[in-house]
């Protein structure tokens, strides 16, 4: 393998930046040749490719976002649109792919690598934590960092004014976000998809609170079966009209900023361990990390295998909110 290529595709995640540097520099330590596919799928299928070199990757580990961009691709989805990528990759000579995005970059990925059969490395880079294969997805622990330092304002307000918070953060499906920020930022309640929320629950634990406890915080994971913040909200006033509420959403704020040391860190082994892969002979792979440790995992189980949220951490949640046995 001489060349190999490296792209960010899905929703951008605080981290990625320092991915792909560290991708970059493991290809040039190993002389391969190293080339930035610029947008994700839809820059691959026009031919938005571009050779790298150490200082195309200098000063960048620090940065949020993505220097390769990042989009989500339609045309991706269909033969035409993959054939033409697979021809712009043959006409730059790429042998090797290294994706770095979530599920729906691995899924195009594996269904690509079957049609084509280019080797193919993947790196979680999402927020949302959702992928088997490894503990944490790159841009996760900065995510949950920057909801909190939101979550510890709101706390600040909603304690003046005695105002319940309906404090909706990302996550797609998953509750990975929200059930961190639920113990980190001492919510009274947290809502996520992987339990049953009670609308009766939440608006009891507000009508019949102790007599000193007249502001709440409840994170709301934005992919709960209830509905978003909002109708969680109006469903719960219903019940307890005289509540005093507020509904914020953090939205893409948590997509944005810094990356944290972890992520950092976490970026760069797998980075490493991508292109270490793609050497060794390894296709159709995620690198992820485990117990501090770089594990191989298929990427069609990387998007198929659940990741449960340990239910000692939900269970955690519920005890220091205040539940009652
Ligand atoms: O997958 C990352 C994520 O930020 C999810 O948490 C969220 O549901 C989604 O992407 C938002 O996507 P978009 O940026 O397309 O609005």
């Amino acid at each position: 393998m001489k060349k190999i290529a490296v792209f960010t595709s899905g929703g951008d995640a605080p981290g990625m930046n320092a991915a792909v540097r560290s991708v970059v520099r493991t290809a040039l330590y190993n002389n391969l040749e190293i080339f930035g596919i610029y947008r994700g799928y839809s820059g691959m299928i026009r031919g938005e490719i571009e050779q790298l070199h150490s200082k195309s990757v200098s000063n960048i580990i620090q940065e949020g976002g993505t220097i390769l961009k990042s989009a989500r691709s339609e045309q991706f989805r269909t033969n035409e649109g993959r054939k033409m990528a697979f021809d712009q990759l043959t006409k730059h000579g790429v042998e090797g792919i290294v994706a770095i995005g979530g599920d729906g970059t691995f899924t195009g990925a594996n269904i690509f690598f079957e049609e084509y059969g280019i080797p193919t490395i993947g790196i979680p880079g999402t927020i949302d934590n959702d992928l088997y294969g490894t503990d944490f997805t790159i841009g996760y622990d900065t995510a949950v960092n920057t909801a909190l330092e939101a979550i510890d304002k709101i706390r600040d307000t909603a304690d003046s004014h005695d105002r319940a918070f309906f404090i909706e953060v990302m996550g797609r499906n998953s509750g990975y976000i929200a059930t961190s920020c639920g113990i980190g930022g001492g919510a009274e309640i947290t809502i996520i998809p992987e339990t049953k929320t009670s609308i009766e629950g939440i608006a009891s634990l507000i009508t019949k609170g102790k007599k000193s406890k007249r502001s709440y915080i409840i994170v709301v994971a934005e992919g709960d079966p209830e509905g978003s913040a909002w109708e969680i909200a109006q469903k719960v006033k219903v019940l307890a009209p005289n509540m005093k509420h507020r509904v914020t959403t953090l939205g893409h704020i948590q997509r944005g900023g810094r990356p944290t040391a972890m992520d950092r860190l976490l970026a760069s082994q797998m980075g490493m361990g991508a292109v270490e892969a793609l050497i060794e002979g390894k296709q159709n792979m995620m690198a992820g990390v485990i117990n501090g440790e770089l594990k191989y995992t298929p990427l069609s189980e990387a998007i198929k295998k659940a990741k449960p949220i340990n239910p000692n951490l939900i269970r955690l949640g519920e005890i220091l909110g205040g539940a009652t046995k």
